[in-house]
């Protein structure tokens, strides 16, 4: 079955869909990337472009590689080129209209059979599978960032999802190097149900001034080994995404652990969401004040 599988489409390529889009193509599949309008499409595939050449200077890849991946890769403002793949990934921003819009043409471009997998990390497949008219067609398929480095790929399932669908995707998560692990749809899956509270509760040090941002960060990769502290991770995840997820697990669950620090709630409404807008705990801009509580 997944054998057959030659043909993806990525919708939305931002951060993660860029990157996903560059994780399918190096597996052999060939890409059709989708965006909105052409600055967005040029934006996507610059993130393609600039993975691929430090790929490239590491050695990880050859150029005649490079060349190979690239000709698999072809980008279109059009959601109407997807009328052939045999699978999708969604990564469109994390807004039930506009996955709503999306998973609306999908379900009528796309042929009956082609699976829709969504990266969503914070609104509930179970959902977005209900937009369309073959919800046992639907899966969450979550990739982490940087996507072509981290090796797990979550499988969320729905009481809808059929058990072909997830063998497939599983199959195709494994086929594109990742880790998968299935699981049923619930608020923040495993990793971020886990990964943002953490995060959280490190703002909440930074908040009432137990110590430095540095110190934070420097604290837990020193004791626990990990790459990157909490808030340097909330940078690379994008503060919007961190708070969505916690705001996900609040409603949920109503427990109190799971509510946003005040300061993670301020910084998305003054627009720093870290990397993405070249600041957030810690910034690109040399005159952006460090955002003290
Ligand atoms: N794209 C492609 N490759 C990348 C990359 C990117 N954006 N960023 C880093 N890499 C590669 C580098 O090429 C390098 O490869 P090599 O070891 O084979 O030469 C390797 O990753 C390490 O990169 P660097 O040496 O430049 O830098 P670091 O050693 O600091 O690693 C990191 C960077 C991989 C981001 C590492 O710090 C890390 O693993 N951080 C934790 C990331 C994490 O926890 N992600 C999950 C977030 S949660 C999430 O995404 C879920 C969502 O729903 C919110």
């Amino acid at each position: 079955m997944v054998q057959e599988f030659d043909k993806v489409g990525v919708v939305g390529l931002g951060t993660m869909g860029a990157g996903i889009a560059e994780v399918f193509a190096r597996a052999g599949f060939n890409v059709v990337g989708v965006e909105i309008d052409q600055a967005a499409l040029d934006r996507g595939r610059g993130h393609v472009d600039k993975s691929l050449t430090r790929a490239v200077d590491k050695g990880k890849i050859t150029e005649d590689e490079r060349a190979a991946i690239d000709a698999r890769l072809t980008f279109s403002t059009s959601r109407e080129d997807l009328s052939d793949v045999d699978f999708v990934v969604e990564a469109v921003p994390e807004r039930m209209d506009i996955k709503r819009d999306v998973f609306g043409d999908l379900d009528r471009i796309c042929a009956p059979g082609t699976i829709l997998a969504t990266n969503t990390s914070s609104l509930s497949v179970t959902e977005i599978a209900a937009l369309t008219d073959r919800p046992e067609k639907v899966v969450g398929l979550h990739f982490f960032n940087p996507a072509p480095v981290m090796k797990l790929a979550e499988v969320v399932t729905t009481v809808s999802t059929s058990a072909e669908t997830v063998d497939v995707v599983t199959e195709v998560a494994k086929r594109v190097g990742k880790t998968p692990i299935t699981i049923a749809d619930r608020g923040g899956f495993v990793a971020n149900a886990l990964l943002v509270p953490y995060i959280n509760d490190a703002i909440r040090l930074y908040e009432r001034r137990i110590a430095t941002r540095e110190e934070i960060d420097e604290a837990v990769k020193k004791a626990a080994g990990l790459p990157m502290g909490p808030l340097t991770l909330a940078d690379l995840v994008g503060l919007d995404v961190c708070l969505a997820v916690m705001d996900v697990l609040w409603n949920e669950f109503h427990d109190p652990r799971y509510s946003a620090s005040p300061l993670l709630r301020r910084m998305v409404a003054a627009g720093r969401l870290g990397r993405k807008t070249g600041g957030g705990f810690y910034t690109s801009a040399d005159d952006a004040p460090e955002p003290l509580p």
